[in-house]
């Protein structure tokens, strides 16, 4: 009986410990090594590790600083609570018994449970950077994930939920210090964000689904804008922002804007070059609305010149957004050419455009050329003739006065000696 009961605690031994190894190489985080199966492998326990680092005297030899690891905080991690052995992560010290160890030891490995993880974050731009220099500051899974008190994202004190997240990335690229050692030309995009639409939902509300820095670049794999791969590459935005403004993207798609862009062409607006992608304002902020007329105006330069010979552009540009804006005739998102049926500013739409402020406007109102150019014979005759025709008047009114005044002062001149010598 005896040796039966010996021969099936082996059998039951082995089994678990293959499928321990087994588990241990599957890339996949759903298949957790057993916590119990981590207890019955041989080496260090715990407590072997903490009969040191549990004590905050223990400290480097060369450094002086303290090596603890509280027991409690440990304990209380997501992987603490799994029972996890502190030579799971800290694998060169797996067999060993001979204690005290060398003073430096190999970085911890994540690869056996999380591997997909791992690879991700070695296509990223802050693997790159670390691999590029040893001395750069970029992120490693500990500056996202802490070291001994890594939590779930969905736990309100982990540094990846999603209401943290803002400072979690803020802590790097809020110091002026990384963003000069990192040579981050773009500067301290956690302060821009701040003030967005996107931050003061997470800030402020606590809007779990409002954009942090990750909805927008990724968690792991972070690139840089110009990485064909990367989300904010500039041909991937509008699938980038799409994922939540989905109304907007579907829109924007059907648009000549949208479409300009899914054919290659880069010369056409994504969302972030109306929008900015840091500080996002809310749509209806009137200096927005002002600053996106001179945004269309950088692409289309005739027509926010003839734009601005309007009474709708005189007032835009005095500052006051009650009148029309671009995108008060063309639509923001759904932009069409004027011959496209579907346009705004369409034959056939145009009335309709002009009543949405307009409430009286006939037919006839809507004639109202919006882009009349005064030096275009061929599309506005009269006003060309007109603004001709006012043109060579003032220069007569000007050149017969100029002249009369200039021909009027000798005489004026003389007639004034004249009477003073009488006098
Ligand atoms: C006899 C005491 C003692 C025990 C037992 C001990 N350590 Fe250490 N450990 C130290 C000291 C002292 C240092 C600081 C070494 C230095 O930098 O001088 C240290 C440093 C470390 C480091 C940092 C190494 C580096 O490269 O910076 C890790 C990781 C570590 N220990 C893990 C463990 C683990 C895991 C266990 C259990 C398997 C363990 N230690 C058991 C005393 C101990
Ligand atoms: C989930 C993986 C993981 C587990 C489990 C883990 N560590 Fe660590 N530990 C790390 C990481 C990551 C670092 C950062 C340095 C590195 O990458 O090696 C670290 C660093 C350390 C250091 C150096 C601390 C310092 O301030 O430089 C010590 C000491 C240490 N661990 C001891 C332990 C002990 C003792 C346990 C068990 C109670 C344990 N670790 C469990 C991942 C882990
Ligand atoms: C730049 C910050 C950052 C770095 C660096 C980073 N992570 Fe993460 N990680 C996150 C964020 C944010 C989340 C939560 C959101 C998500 O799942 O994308 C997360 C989630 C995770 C998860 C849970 C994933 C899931 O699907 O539930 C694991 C596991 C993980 N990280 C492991 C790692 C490992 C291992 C490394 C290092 C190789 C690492 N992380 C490096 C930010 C980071
Ligand atoms: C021995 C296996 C093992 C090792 C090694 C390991 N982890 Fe884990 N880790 C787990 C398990 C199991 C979970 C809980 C299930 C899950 O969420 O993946 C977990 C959870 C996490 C989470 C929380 C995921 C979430 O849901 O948001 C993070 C973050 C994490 N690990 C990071 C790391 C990092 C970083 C390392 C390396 C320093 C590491 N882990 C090493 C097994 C491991
Ligand atoms: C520990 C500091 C640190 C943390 C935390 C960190 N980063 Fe970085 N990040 C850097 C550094 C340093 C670089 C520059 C790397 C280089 O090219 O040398 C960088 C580069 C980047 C870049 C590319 C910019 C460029 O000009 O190269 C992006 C995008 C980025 N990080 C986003 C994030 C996001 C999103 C988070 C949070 C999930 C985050 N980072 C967390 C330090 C950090
Ligand atoms: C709503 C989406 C969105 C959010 C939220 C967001 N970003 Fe960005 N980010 C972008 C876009 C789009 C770009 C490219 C900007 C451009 O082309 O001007 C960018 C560029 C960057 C860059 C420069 C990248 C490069 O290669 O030059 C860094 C660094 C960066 N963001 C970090 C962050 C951090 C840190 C946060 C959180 C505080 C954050 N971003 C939040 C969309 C976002
Ligand atoms: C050519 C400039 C331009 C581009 C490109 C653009 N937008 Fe807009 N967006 C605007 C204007 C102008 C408004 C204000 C519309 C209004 O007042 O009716 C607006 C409004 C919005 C609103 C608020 C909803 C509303 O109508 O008030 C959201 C959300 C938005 N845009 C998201 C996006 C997203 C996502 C993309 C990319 C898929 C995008 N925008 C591309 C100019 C643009
Ligand atoms: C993770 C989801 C998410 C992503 C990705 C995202 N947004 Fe948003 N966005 C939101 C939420 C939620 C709000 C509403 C916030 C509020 O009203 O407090 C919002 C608000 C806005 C507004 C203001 C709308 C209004 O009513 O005036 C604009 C504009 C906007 N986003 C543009 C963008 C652009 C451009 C991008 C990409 C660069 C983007 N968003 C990416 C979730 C997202
Ligand atoms: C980054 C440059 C850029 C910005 C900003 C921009 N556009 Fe465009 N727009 C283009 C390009 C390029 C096309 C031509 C697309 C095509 O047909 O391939 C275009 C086409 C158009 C058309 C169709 C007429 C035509 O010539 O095909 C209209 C109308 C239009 N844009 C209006 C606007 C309005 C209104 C805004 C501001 C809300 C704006 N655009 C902002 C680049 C821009
Ligand atoms: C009061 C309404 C109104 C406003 C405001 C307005 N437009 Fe127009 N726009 C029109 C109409 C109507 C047409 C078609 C008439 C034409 O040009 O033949 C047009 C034509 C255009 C076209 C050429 C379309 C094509 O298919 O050839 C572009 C590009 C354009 N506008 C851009 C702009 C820009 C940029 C602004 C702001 C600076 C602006 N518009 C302001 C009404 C307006
Ligand atoms: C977003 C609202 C809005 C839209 C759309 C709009 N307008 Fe206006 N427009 C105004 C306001 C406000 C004034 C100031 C005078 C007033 O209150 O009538 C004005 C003034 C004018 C004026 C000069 C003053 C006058 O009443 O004679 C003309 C001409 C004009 N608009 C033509 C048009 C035409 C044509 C369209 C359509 C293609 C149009 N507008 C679309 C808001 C708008």
């Amino acid at each position: 009986m005896k040796r039966w009961l010996a021969l099936f605690s082996l059998l039951y031994v082995a089994a678990f410990s293959l499928v321990t190894a087994t588990e241990q190489t599957t890339p996949s985080r759903t298949a957790p090594p057993a916590p119990r199966a981590a207890k019955a492998a041989p080496g260090p326990t715990n407590d072997d590790c903490l009969a040191c680092h549990a004590d905050p005297d223990v400290k480097r030899e060369a450094a002086g600083t303290s090596v603890l690891v509280d027991p409690a905080k440990f304990t209380d991690s997501v992987h603490g609570a799994l029972d996890l052995k502190c030579v799971d992560c800290h694998a060169d010290l797996k067999t060993f018994t001979d204690f005290p160890h060398e003073s430096k030891l190999a970085k911890a490995d994540c690869t056996a449970c999380h591997a997909e993880r791992v690879t991700e974050y070695d296509r990223s731009i802050h693997a790159a950077a670390r691999r590029q220099s040893a001395g750069s500051v970029a992120a490693t899974c500990v500056d996202c994930h802490s070291m001994h008190e890594m939590r779930e994202k969905t736990d309100p004190k982990s540094l990846t939920y999603p209401l943290s997240l803002p400072a979690t990335c803020g802590r790097c690229h809020g110091d002026p210090k990384v963003i000069a050692a990192g040579h981050i030309a773009i500067g301290n995009v956690a302060d821009l964000y701040k003030d967005s639409i996107h931050g003061k939902a997470v800030s402020r509300s606590g809007l779990m689904v409002a954009a942090n820095c990750t909805s927008c670049h990724g968690s792991h794999d972070v690139r840089k804008k110009s990485d064909a791969e990367s989300r904010v590459f500039r041909a991937n935005i509008p699938a980038t922002c799409g994922a939540c403004h989905e109304g907007i993207k579907a829109l924007y798609d059907t648009g000549v804007h949208g479409t300009a862009i899914a054919k290659g062409n880069n010369k056409a607006p994504v969302c972030a070059d109306c929008h900015s992608a840091h500080q996002i304002q809310r749509a209806d902020v009137p200096s927005w609305k002002l600053d996106t007329i001179r945004e269309c105006g950088t692409c289309h330069a005739d027509k926010i010149t003839t734009y601005r010979d309007t009474f709708h552009g005189q007032v835009t540009s005095l500052g006051f957004v009650r009148v029309a804006a671009c995108s008060d005739c063309h639509g923001a998102h759904d932009i069409h050419g004027k011959n496209d049926p579907a346009s705004t500013v369409a034959p056939g739409r145009i009335l309709e455009t002009c009543r949405k402020c307009h409430a009286t406007a006939n037919a006839n109102f809507a004639k109202y050329d919006p882009h009349a150019d005064k030096h275009d014979k061929a599309r506005n005759p009269t006003l060309f003739y007109a603004a001709g025709f006012m043109k060579w008047l003032l220069i007569g009114v000007f050149g017969v006065f100029g002249l009369h005044a200039a021909l009027w002062f000798p005489r004026g001149f003389r007639e004034r000696q004249r009477k003073a010598r009488q006098a």
